[in-house]
């Protein structure tokens, strides 16, 4: 475990069983300032339980999450929003019938609280805010459609602003590649990647496209049955013999899909394979 003296998240014992399943078992771990930390392992390891607790979703058995010290535990989702911990593209975050920057000043106006009992028209009111959250996700010129009408990646790229416009600390982000194609896939995390870095955010997120994982995190966690089995850098994670077990015995791999399962992990996707 790396050793950070101030971490922005500190998760300690945290558990969670449904019935007889021990969906998350006793998981520690530290995330660091500006750090990408990537959180996987196979269907059903307990991913989105570990998610769901720390955003105040879900009330753990036992254990601890704080943020910079504070702890989260018993807040609602609301209250551990409201103190800068973002989660993107899970649930749609979008008002289908405002336009693009709508929705951006929407959620800008919402955090810095102005917004009026009667929300009628967004009017000026951190417009330029909201075409400069637009232009960093490459969504500017699209700022006066309505969200319905986007295609799924480009909403995906809204969802991030509105998810920036809140000025989060920490994003938690849960398979944020969803249902989006390869090419797709890669475009939305480096983009992701870059503004958290630019901005110093901490991330958490999940991913199955192992692609992507090593291409984008610093430090990579693996999850198997509710416990945390390995973490180290990507290149570590990659190597180690366990984590590959894992993967091969769950029936996938650390390549591209298009490689054979029994094909050597490591080097398959070592120095980010796309371009
Ligand atoms: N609400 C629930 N009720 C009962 N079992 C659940 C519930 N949520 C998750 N589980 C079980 O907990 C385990 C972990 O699930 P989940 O956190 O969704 O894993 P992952 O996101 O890694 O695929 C699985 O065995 C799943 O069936
Ligand atoms: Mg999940």
């Amino acid at each position: 475990m790396t050793n950070v003296s101030n971490p922005v998240l500190a998760v300690r014992g945290l558990s969670k069983s449904f019935g007889g399943v021990h969906a998350v078992a006793d998981v520690n771990f530290f995330l660091d300032a500006g750090e990408l930390l990537a959180l996987i392992g196979p269907n059903g390891a307990g991913k989105t339980t570990c998610f769901n607790m720390l955003n105040g979703q879900l009330p753990p058995d036992a254990g601890s999450v704080k943020l910079q010290g504070r702890e989260l535990v018993g807040m609602t989702p609301r209250q551990v929003w409201r103190l800068g911990v973002g989660r993107t593209f899970q649930i749609t975050a979008t008002f289908a019938s405002m336009t693009v920057r709508e929705n951006v000043q929407m959620a800008l106006i919402s955090h810095h609280k102005r917004i009026r009992a009667l929300w009628r028209r967004t009017g000026d009111h951190y417009a330029d805010e909201a075409l400069a959250l637009l232009d960093r996700v490459g969504m500017a010129e699209q700022a006066e459609r309505a969200c319905g009408v986007l295609a799924y990646g480009d909403l995906k790229r809204v969802e991030l602003a509105v998810a920036l416009a809140n000025e989060p600390q920490l994003l938690l982000m849960d398979e944020p590649t969803a249902g989006m194609a390869p090419q797709e896939r890669i475009d939305l995390m480096a983009l992701t990647a870059g503004i958290v870095r630019e901005r110093s955010i901490s991330v958490l997120f999940t991913e199955h496209d192992m692609d992507v994982v090593f291409a984008h995190s610093d430090r990579v966690m693996v999850l198997n049955r509710g416990e945390l089995v390995a973490e180290g850098s990507p290149a570590a994670v990659r190597a180690d013999p366990l984590v590959q077990e894992i993967y091969l015995g769950a029936g996938s791999t650390f390549g591209s899909d298009e490689q054979p399962a029994a094909t050597t992990t490591a080097d398959a996707a070592a120095g980010g394979t796309h371009a």
